[in-house]
């Protein structure tokens, strides 16, 4: 299987790593526009190879879109990423010029590719890919719930004083600062709920931690995080590759599923070969249901600013 991320900054040199240490590709390419770039990563990554055990092969090309033709997965992580203070919205500008192309090099190419879209504003940025590239929504993936579950899985074994492998639960909505839908009720600590074990307001806590997650991040780092994007993207792309048919929540098309129609947002679905095989349609409370509504309000707000 080949794979082919855009962007050799630093969340797709992370995914690119994950990947290979997963050790389930024969192939990843790292595209990037600055020249040279790729390469040193892809190099610098190879050379962990006998070290970390792996045996993908990591390619790495500058602007070369015929390198990755025949790709069964395609990353789109290029963009700008946000700076402290700024939101993920903020970045649309440019990043909507640079995902429409990007996707289109990347089809023309790998027509029966998979793909999944990393770059911020993430929901607006894979609905721009529904508009614009013609591929079926079952192979658009957007990349946002997987990380934001892995952080509220963070916080919560952070509040519960629990192992993370304790914990389970599952942030769906829009992957924004305020359209974050955290399903607390849903979170389980070895399948026993947290309300079990901690107050409702210390899970009010855990739930506004889990939004800022990657604010909190661009605050400490000076720019968006990388580690747990990257090993979010990987675990998407094995779920496809291996055909495991794993449920993540991922941003995909709805049409009628939670009520919402021509928007993509963060719902959980059953990843495998054929990318999103089906969308599990969860009964949320009318609190829920409210949050998501308000959630989606906040994407088409974004999308509103797309030049379709
Ligand atoms: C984050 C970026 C990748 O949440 O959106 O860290």
């Amino acid at each position: 299987m080949k794979i082919t991320i855009v962007g050799a900054g630093a969340v797709g040199a992370s995914c690119a790593e994950y990947i290979a240490i997963k050790n389930f590709a024969s192939e990843v390419v790292i595209l990037d526009i600055k020249e040279g770039f790729a390469e040193g990563k892809a190099m610098d990554l190879m050379q962990t190879a006998s070290l970390n055990g792996f045996d993908t092969k990591i390619v790495g090309v500058t602007n070369d879109y015929s390198k990755t033709a025949g790709s069964d997965v395609v990353v789109i992580t290029s963009g700008v990423p946000r700076k402290p203070g700024m939101t993920r919205e903020q970045l649309i500008g440019i990043n909507a010029g640079i995902v429409k192309s990007v996707s289109s090099n990347l089809i023309e190419q790998s027509p029966e590719a998979i793909m999944i879209v990393v770059s911020n504003p993430m929901d607006t940025m894979t609905y721009l890919v529904h508009k614009t590239s013609g591929l079926p929504k079952n192979r658009i993936i957007g990349m946002g719930g997987a990380l934001d579950s892995a952080r509220f899985k963070y916080r919560l074994a952070e509040a519960l004083g629990a192992p993370i492998s304790d914990v389970d639960g599952m942030v769906i909505g829009g992957h924004s600062d305020v359209g974050m839908v955290p399903l607390t009720r849903m979170a389980t600590r070895n399948s026993i709920p947290v309300s079990k074990f901690i107050s409702e307001e210390r899970l009010d806590q855990v739930m506004e931690a889990t939004k800022v997650g990657g604010g909190t991040l661009t605050k400490l780092l000076g720019t968006s995080a990388w580690y747990a994007p990257g090993a979010a993207v990987s675990g998407l792309v094995q779920a496809i590759v291996c055909d495991q048919k794993k449920i993540f929540p991922c941003s995909t098309l709805l049409e009628g599923e939670y009520g919402l129609n021509d928007i993509c947002i963060g719902v959980p679905v059953v990843l495998g070969r054929k990318g999103i095989e089906e969308i599990v349609q969860l009964d949320l409370t009318d609190a829920e249901n409210e949050h998501m509504n308000r959630s989606a309000e906040g994407v088409r707000k974004t999308n509103g600013l797309l030049e379709l």
